[in-house]
């Protein structure tokens, strides 16, 4: 089993990575947190599939479970999807003694965790991701939000989870698509801080190819992860490199709405755009946005989506790495090592 340790003062946790995990997972969090009562928040998509290991796995080592089954997609991040969580964890009697688990992709696991962090002013929470996305980015460093209808994750907290457990066999089910929304995450990873993470995708070039690597990528994408959040918790500084692709991205999901593509898809085409816009201003090398579209294209992932002038403005407006009139956009110097240059938001405009 690999072993992460994200060390945060007062708040430290451990990443468990390995094949079969969640079979375990009562026993794991059992060494962290006495037996309680444990509220599970999954989707419908992932009930059928992995709920009944858990709950089993917590009621051998004495927890008492509620499972909180929610709509998968985007529409549950909302304020509706949260106060029925609310609704249901009271009815199930949680005290802040007790647990929330999130088990599912990026959307449960912010979802989950913000209610975590609201409910009874703060929950214990773990997190168990199942999708690639969540694997590698999401669940770790404690963001968790819910959108509202101005723009996604506008309402969330910092609020770090006790553990976070990572079964890369829960890869197995995920469709090709939300495997490559995980893939374009973990190439921003090699753009942004790994030259030789981004070349060692290059050469597995395919969901097929990747599965002899997934457990060494998935580690090395904490491991980095770690290192940021470490650094920045709060996302004031370099934290905010992981949003590479992200401006744009947002943009286009917002623009469609959040329907037509996916995050990862967005993320894909945004670090493309993000790259073209560095080489135009001269910050990034030529060739770098033909090397990310090469990469992004084959797991499958749009390079190149339309989206208006407007849109894209909208989005800045309310990016929040934004200040007045500025925003910080992520850009790469080369492959390996982002910059963030502050540019005013009315200027981001180059097509
Ligand atoms: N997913 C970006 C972050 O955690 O900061």
């Amino acid at each position: 089993m690999q072993n992460l340790c994200i060390n945060l003062p007062g708040r430290e946790y451990e990443i468990k990575i390995e094949k079969g995990l969640l079979k375990n997972s009562g026993k794991l969090i059992k060494e962290l947190i006495n037996p309680c009562k444990a509220a599970i928040v999954t989707d419908s998509n992932v009930a059928p599939l992995y709920s009944e290991t858990l709950i089993s796995s917590l009621r051998e080592n004495g927890f008492s479970t509620a499972l909180i089954t929610v709509a998968p997609g985007e529409g549950s991040k909302s304020p509706e999807t949260l106060s029925v969580l609310y609704d249901k964890m009271l009815e199930f009697g949680i005290t802040r003694g007790d647990l929330i688990i999130a088990l599912g992709g990026g959307i449960v696991g912010d979802l989950a965790g913000f209610c975590a962090s609201t409910l009874l002013r703060g929950i214990p929470f773990v997190q168990i991701p199942t999708t690639l996305l969540a694997q590698i980015d999401s669940s770790v460093g404690g963001k968790v939000a819910i959108n509202l209808p101005q723009g996604k994750n506008l309402v969330g907290a910092f609020y770090q989870p006790k553990l976070v457990i990572i079964d890369p066999l829960c890869l197995d089910t995920l469709s090709d698509e939300i495997f490559s929304d995980g893939m374009a995450e973990a190439i921003k990873y090699g753009v942004i801080l790994d030259e030789q993470l981004f070349e060692k995708i290059e050469s597995y070039p395919s969901r097929t190819k990747m599965g002899e690597i997934i457990e060494d990528v998935i580690s090395r994408c904490c491991e980095l992860k770690k290192i940021v959040v470490e650094e920045d918790e709060l996302d004031t500084g370099k934290r905010m490199i992981l949003n590479f692709g992200h401006t744009f991205g947002h943009a286009i999901e917002k623009r469609y709405n959040f329907k037509d593509y996916s995050h990862g898809q967005a993320v894909a085409c945004g670090m493309v755009m993000a790259a073209e816009y560095g080489e135009k201003t001269g910050i990034t090398p030529l060739g770098t946005s033909d090397r990310i579209e090469n990469l992004v294209l084959s797991f499958g992932l749009p390079t190149k989506i339309d989206i208006d002038k407007e849109s894209l403005l909208d989005a800045i407006k309310i990016d929040k790495k934004g200040e007045g009139n500025l925003v910080s956009l992520i850009l790469s110097e080369k492959i390996g090592k982002a910059a963030l240059v502050p540019t005013e938001k009315g200027k981001v405009w180059i097509w």
